[in-house]
């Protein structure tokens, strides 16, 4: 088992990024950033994890437990007050087991870092016996993060936080990730020794370097080579310039899996899996965990989110699809929407201005123009009309509607559920559906046509000698 535990700091304010959502929980590519942070700690497969949240973390909990694995325990460890790093890593540290030699803290607003420098870190501390290690890079806008303080000898001797930091102090490019690896025993008889005597008066976990070279124990740190590493969130504009680059990422390796991008504005999120063969047109969506297949094409304006989308699916311009299955060769839109728990089967159409709802749509079947359809269960080969609308909800609760294989639905239809219409029915244009039709019947519900003779001519003259007398 391993000796190492993670311990992830995510319980900060965030106050500079205005919002009143946790930082932690900005999106990075779809992903909350305390998400990228938690994909990284289960990466280094230490013996346990522990997430620092604060008091209010309902909402973030909430993110983390979509995470839970039975191989790696991950745990919360509440900071009641945010005064700052020290103090969330004594939280953090109150949940590290017995037999724990070494934690590994993660600030959770660094999400660029990689598993491969962590797993050096960890390597130079043990080969160093170290008790304080720390990723470091060089940089060229080292403002905002704390400086490393390297002694002649080259080793580093302090962590200074950029506003405590004297003006020469600040011209040092080479600053602190805000990942450490830490001896257990160590940080147990030291962790109480911080003071709050600086200018934010605050608990420093960048003070621990100070105190073990002062003991004559061993500081490393190990300088990222990827510059991007050291990109944080602590701003809009911050989480703005990272999702820009996560972005692009995704492209470069999509399009390096045989996806072809028509424009640059295709926004892919972290849990997308897509096949080569398919073109998406800009600007698109692709949200979640949605997967499409071979040989698809996405055209202009579609937002495609936590569904399955299968080979050669043709999904025409403004389009939104959540929570859907879309099956082989089908063709949706333009300016469909299919919500939740629709599932359409090989060669389904789905036209223009239709939402679908928890429908299955068999083989071939179309409604290819203007129709609601909502708990509808639909066989193969049907033919949903112009206007036909499944009326599957009393206020209460929500009914549904059969369909059976073969069925003609004239235009202008209400489907009232619960109803089932047999195989090969026939419902004229215009029916109201209230009772079950059965097999290969015609239903029709409309008011018969009557008509007059000449009723318009004798109209218009009566009001045409009416306006002449006016005048
Ligand atoms: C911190 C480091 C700085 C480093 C930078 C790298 C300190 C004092 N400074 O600064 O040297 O260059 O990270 O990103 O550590 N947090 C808590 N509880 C608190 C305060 C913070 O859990 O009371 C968490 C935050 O949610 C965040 C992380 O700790 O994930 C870092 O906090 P933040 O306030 O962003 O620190 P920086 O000012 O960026
Ligand atoms: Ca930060």
């Amino acid at each position: 088992m391993s000796t190492l535990h993670v311990i992830i700091l995510a319980a900060g304010h965030g106050t500079r990024m205005k919002s009143e959502q946790p930082k932690v929980l900005h999106l990075l590519g779809g992903l909350a950033l305390v998400e990228h942070a938690l994909k990284l700690a289960y990466g280094i497969k230490p013996r346990g994890i522990t997430v620092v949240v604060p008091a209010e973390h309902a909402a973030i909990k909430e993110v983390l437990d979509r995470h839970q694995t039975k191989k790696i325990a991950c745990g919360l460890a509440v900071q009641r007050e945010q005064l700052g790093t020290a103090s969330a890593l004594k939280s953090g540290l109150a949940c590290v087991t017995a037999g724990t030699q070494h934690v590994v803290v993660l600030n959770a607003d660094m999400p660029f870092v990689s598993l491969q420098s962590i797993r050096q870190l960890e390597r130079q501390h043990n080969r160093q016996r170290a008790v304080v290690s720390l990723l470091t890079a060089d940089v060229r806008e080292p403002k905002g993060f704390g400086r490393i303080i390297r002694g002649g000898n080259g080793l580093v001797n302090a962590i200074v936080e950029e506003k405590d930091a004297t003006s020469q102090q600040r011209l040092i490019s080479e600053i602190n990730l805000g990942v450490y690896c830490l001896a257990v025993a160590f940080l147990n008889k030291n962790i109480g020794k911080i003071k709050n005597q600086n200018r934010q008066g605050e608990y420093y976990i960048t003070d621990l370097p100070r105190i073990a070279v002062k003991q004559g124990l061993g500081v490393t740190a190990l300088k990222v080579k990827d510059p991007l590493e050291a990109l944080g969130v602590n701003s809009q504009r911050h989480l703005y310039v990272l999702n820009h680059i996560f972005y692009q990422q995704q492209r470069e390796k999509f399009m390096k899996e045989g996806v072809c991008l028509l424009g640059s504005e295709i926004f892919i999120d972290a849990g997308v899996k897509m096949e080569g063969g398919t073109v998406i047109e800009s600007p698109c969506y692709i949200k979640g965990e949605t997967q499409i297949a071979k040989n698809c094409r996405i055209e202009t304006g579609c937002t495609l989110r936590g569904s399955v989308i299968a080979e050669g699916a043709l999904i025409k311009s403004h389009t939104y699809i959540d929570g859907a299955r879309v099956g082989v060769a089908c063709q949706v839109g333009p300016f469909a929407h299919l919500r939740p728990g629709t599932h359409l089967s090989e060669r389904a159409k789905v036209g223009n201005f239709v939402e679908t709802k928890k429908t299955q749509m068999g083989f071939a079947s179309k409604a290819n123009h203007l129709a609601y359809l909502g708990d509808a269960e639909i066989g193969s080969g049907v033919n949903v009309g112009a206007g036909t609308i499944t009326c599957n909800y009393d206020g209460y609760k929500k009914y549904k509607t059969v369909l059976e294989d073969g069925v003609f639905i004239g235009s202008d239809t209400q489907l009232v559920a619960p109803v089932r219409v047999g195989a090969g029915a026939y419902v004229g244009a215009g029916t109201t559906v209230t009772d079950d039709v059965g097999a290969n019947s015609l239903v029709i519900s409309r008011v018969r046509q009557k008509e007059i003779p000449d009723w318009a001519t004798k109209y218009r003259e009566k009001n045409n000698s009416g306006q002449d007398q006016k005048k």
